[in-house]
C-alpha cells in the first residue's frame, strides 16, 4: 500500500520505517527541513536501537522517502497517518494544535478517497472532531481510523514488529478492514472497535501502567518501614498471572514523554465531564514524591549537601534512549544543585539533551561512570543502563571521597556489593 506519515517524531518515524520494512511504500513528512535532510542522509534524529539501520535499508531499497512536501505525499497516498505530537498544555490537557493543523493541511491536499489514520494520543472525541473538520474542508470522501500506538522508547522497533495487540477504532467497517490488512504481516490480536473506545484504550493502558508503578513504589516505601524487601514482594506478586510481573520495579518513579502527560490528560478528560478521577490523582502525587526519596537519602547520609560532591549515573528517563523529557534526573539534579552540592553527571547517550534541558553551567559533565564517582562524597544511580551493572564496584569505592551509593533503580544485588566496601541504599530493600 502507499502511505504518507505526517510527523517524524518517535511514533511517526518508527511507524513509517516499520511499515516500509514490511513492504509498503511510505513517505514520511515533516515541516523541519533540517530534520528531513538528516533523514535523507540516512541519519536518525533520535537515538533508538536499530532505527538508523532500518532507515538506511528501506531508503536504499526505495520503499522509504522523506519530504517536507505534504501535498504531494498526500496526493500519492491511499492511507495518511497522522503522528504529530499532542504535548501537555499548561492546564494538563492535551494540546491539539498540531494535529488540527495537520488535519487541515491533509484535507486541503486531498485528491480522492483517503483513509486517515490517527496515531497521536488524543482525548476521547477528538477523532470525530477531526473527521468533522476535514469534512468541512474537502469534497473528497474519506474515513478516519484511530490506531493508538503502544510502542516504548528504547524498544520501539521490537514493539512495532511484535505488538501485544493492534487496536483499530473506526466508524466504517470497510476502512477498519483495510487498516487490518495494512498490518497483516504482523501476527497479533487485532481488535476492531469504535473510535471513542480506541482513544480511551490508549489513555487507560498508560494510566494503568503508571498506577502499577506508583503502587509498587508505595509498597517499597512501606517495605522500608517494616523491613521487607520490595524486590521479593514484586516477584511473589508477579507469579500471580492476574497481576503479572512487569512494571513492578520500584525506583525513582516514572518519567518520559508519555506517562506524565497522559495521566494528567486523563484527569482532565474526567474533569471535563465532572468526574473526579481520585485514584489517578494519587498515582501522579505518589510519583511526584518518589523523586524526593533518593534526594532525602543523600541529605541524610551526607548530613546536608552544602559543599558536598554528588555523582549522578544515568540521566535519560529510562535506558536505551537519549530522551530526558520529564526524567526524574532533571528534578533530582536541580534539587542537589539548589542545596549547594557540586554535581558530576554521566549518561552513556543523554548528556547533550540533559544539559540543554537543565541549562545550568555549574553541573560537571563526565565521560564515564568512574569519572563521575571520582572524589565524590556519594553517587546516585537514576537510570538502569546496562553498563552500570558491569562496573567494578570495589574500584569505584576506592575512587570516592566517601563510598556511598544510593541506587534509585535497585540495580545491584548483595552479591554485586560483596566486598566492595560501599555504604549502599536502594529503594524498599533492607540491604
Ligand atoms: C510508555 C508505554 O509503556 C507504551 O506502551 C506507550 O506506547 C508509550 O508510553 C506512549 O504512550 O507513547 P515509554 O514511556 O516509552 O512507554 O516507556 P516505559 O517503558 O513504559 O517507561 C516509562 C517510565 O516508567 C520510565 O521512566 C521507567 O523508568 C518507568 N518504570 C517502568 C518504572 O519506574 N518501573 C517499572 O517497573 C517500569
Amino acid at each position: 500500500m502507499n502511505l504518507a506519515v505526517i510527523g517524524t517524531g518517535y511514533v511517526g518515524l518508527v511507524t513509517g520505517v516499520c511499515f516500509s520494512d514490511i513492504g509498503h511504500r511510505v513517505t514520511c513528512v515533516d515541516k523541519d527541513a533540517a530534520k528531513v535532510e538528516k533523514l535523507r542522509a540516512g541519519q536518525s534524529p533520535i537515538y533508538e536501537p536499530g532505527l538508523e539501520e532500518l532507515i538506511r535499508k528501506n531508503m536504499n531499497e526505495g520503499r522509504l522517502h522523506v519530504t517536507t512536501d505534504l501535498e504531494s505525499a498526500v496526493e500519492e497516498a491511499e492511507i495518511v497517518v497522522l503522528a504529530v505530537g499532542t504535548p501537555q498544555s499548561v492546564n494538563g490537557e492535551a494540546n491539539l494544535q498540531y494535529i488540527e493543523q495537520a488535519a487541515r493541511e491533509v484535507a486541503t491536499a486531498m485528491n480522492g478517497y483517503k483513509i486517515i489514520v490517527v496515531k497521536s494520543t488524543v482525548p476521547v472525541g477528538t477523532n470525530e472532531r477531526i473527521a468533522a473538520r476535514i469534512g468541512g474542508l474537502t469534497e473528497h470522501p474519506f474515513d478516519v481510523v484511530s490506531v493508538p500506538e503502544f510502542l516504548r522508547e528504547g524498544s520501539a522497533i521490537k514493539d512495532t514488529f511484535h505488538p501485544d495487540r493492534i487496536v483499530i477504532g473506526a466508524a466504517s467497517r470497510e476502512a477498519a478492514e483495510k487498516i487490518k490488512e495494512l498490518h497483516q504481516p504482523l501476527t497479533t490480536k487485532m481488535m476492531l472497535t469504535d473510535l471513542r473506545s480506541a482513544e480511551m484504550i490508549k489513555y487507560a493502558s498508560n494510566a494503568f501502567l503508571a498506577t502499577k508503578i506508583s503502587f509498587i513504589n508505595e509498597i517499597a516505601n512501606l517495605c522500608e518501614l517494616v523491613g521487607a524487601d520490595v524486590a521479593q514482594v514484586a516477584q511473589g506478586m508477579g507469579y500471580d498471572r492476574r497481576i503479572g510481573d512487569s512494571f513492578l520495579n520500584a525506583g525513582v518513579g516514572y518519567g518520559g514523554s508519555c506517562f506524565p502527560k497522559d495521566t494528567q490528560a486523563l484527569i482532565q478528560i474526567a474533569g471535563n465531564v465532572n468526574y473526579d478521577f481520585k485514584l489517578l490523582r494519587s498515582v501522579v502525587e505518589v510519583n511526584k514524591n518518589q523523586r524526593f526519596n533518593v534526594f532525602n537519602q543523600l541529605v541524610r547520609l551526607l548530613n546536608g549537601l552544602h559543599h558536598k560532591t554528588v555523582g549522578v549515573w544515568g540521566l535519560s528517563f529510562k535506558p536505551n534512549t537519549d530522551d530526558v523529557r520529564d526524567a526524574p534526573s532533571l528534578e533530582i539534579v536541580g534539587m542537589l544543585l539548589a542545596s549547594g552540592a557540586k554535581v558530576k553527571i554521566y549518561d552513556p547517550v543523554a548528556m547533550e539533551r540533559f544539559c540543554e534541558m537543565l541549562n545550568d553551567p555549574s553541573v560537571i559533565c563526565c565521560s564515564s561512570a568512574s569519572e563521575a564517582a571520582s572524589n565524590s562524597d556519594a553517587v546516585c544511580l537514576l537510570t538502569e543502563w546496562d553498563e552500570f551493572r558491569h562496573l567494578d564496584l570495589k574500584h569505584i569505592a576506592s575512587l570516592m571521597r566517601q563510598p556511598i551509593l544510593v541506587d534509585g533503580r535497585n540495580v545491584y544485588t548483595a552479591e554485586d556489593l560483596n566486598g566492595a566496601g560501599l555504604i549502599y541504599r536502594s529503594v524498599g530493600r533492607p540491604m
